[in-house]
């Protein structure tokens, strides 16, 4: 019989070849992949409770190359679940063993930007290069709920698709995939939007998201305006998704300034984050953080991104205009 290509190697053995992992001889130990950051334009925190969100991944990727070690290592550090949990946890759930991980990312860790979900996606990617995508973000996801505790299923979806990514608890036509987590089934899907021209700010702190989340989940079982205030995000999340699809940008902006209010009112917002924020106010649509909050990124949709960069750099943050809408996880040369 005809050997089928089953390997989670990179053998690439043709039909008929022996298949060296087949017989435990690992004789292809290098794989590479990668994956994009994203930024949230709507729904962060409000999708864990399952109301929408929309994500886009950007131009800024991280990269990550594997090949057989006796000891597992992270950039040349040995591999542990509370140094490096999202490697740890991928590298367990994707089922393989004795890597040495190379890394390296233009993705800001720690700034709202999706660099864990991104290692975790292009991680399990070169772990598994025949992967299918659906597959791929589900384990992604199970990698983020083991090393984040709670967590929606935005980060690594946007990860691992790409593009532009609209998450919520109906089902849509279009699905990608769901999956259930939290007591909430999540529905995936492409949005299909137009580029928007949008510019970053870092505030130069960094917040874990895990600790945020698990904050708003506290302040959300206490106040009732909290628990409204997050509906109110799945709402305004809808009216997004049609002002995206119209490119209205005016629209946008509004929706970006109602996003930002609420989610000052549910606690994830900064002092940092307010002063860029009030920087950029008067030459963009409207803005608001990205992410988890605490510290991280905002975000400005504007016409006038050079007077953007330099609004956010006079207040001390740090500006990237990059593209949003770019391409998901994919193989590399190694
Ligand atoms: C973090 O990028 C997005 C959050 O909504 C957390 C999550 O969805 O898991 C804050």
């Amino acid at each position: 019989l005809p050997i089928q290509p089953v390997c989670h190697c990179s053998c690439q053995h043709s039909e008929g070849d022996e298949c060296y992992k087949r017989k435990d001889i690992h004789l292809h130990v290098k794989t590479a992949a990668s994956a994009p950051g994203k930024i949230i334009l709507f729904g962060e925190h409000a999708v864990v409770f399952g109301e929408s969100s929309i994500a886009t991944a950007l131009q800024l990727r991280i990269r990550v190359k594997i090949e057989d070690a006796e000891r597992e290592s992270f950039n040349g550090v040995y591999l542990d679940a509370r140094s490096t949990p999202h490697a740890f946890h991928a590298l367990r759930l994707s089922g393989r063993s004795g890597v040495g991980i190379s890394v390296s990312s233009d993705i800001p860790a720690g700034a709202g930007l999706g660099s864990s979900a991104a290692l975790s996606v292009a991680l399990i990617r070169a772990l598994r290069p025949e992967i299918e995508e659906r597959e791929l973000a589900e384990l992604s996801y199970r990698v983020e709920l083991a090393a984040q505790g709670r967590a929606s299923p935005a980060d690594t979806s946007i990860a691992t698709h790409g593009r532009a990514i609209y998450i919520s608890s109906r089902e849509t036509a279009e699905e990608l995939w769901s999956i259930r987590g939290n007591e909430v089934t999540w529905h995936v899907s492409h949005l299909e939007m137009k580029q928007i021209p949008v510019v970053i700010g870092f505030t130069g702190i960094q917040a874990a998201t895990g600790p945020l989340v698990m904050k708003v989940k506290t302040l959300y079982e206490k106040y009732k305006l909290v628990r409204e205030a997050i509906a109110e995000i799945g709402l305004l999340t809808e009216e997004a998704v049609v002002a995206l699809r119209r490119n209205d940008l005016v629209r946008i902006g509004e929706l970006m300034d109602r996003n930002q209010r609420l989610l000052t009112v549910i606690g994830v917002s900064s002092r940092e984050i307010e002063k860029l924020i009030d920087a950029v106010r008067p030459y963009s649509y409207g803005a608001k953080l990205t992410g988890a909050g605490g510290g991280g990124c905002i975000i400005a949709v504007t016409d006038n991104p050079e007077r953007v960069r330099e609004a956010i750099e006079l207040r001390g943050g740090s500006a990237f205009i990059t593209s949003i809408y770019s391409e998901g996880a994919r193989c590399e040369n190694e």
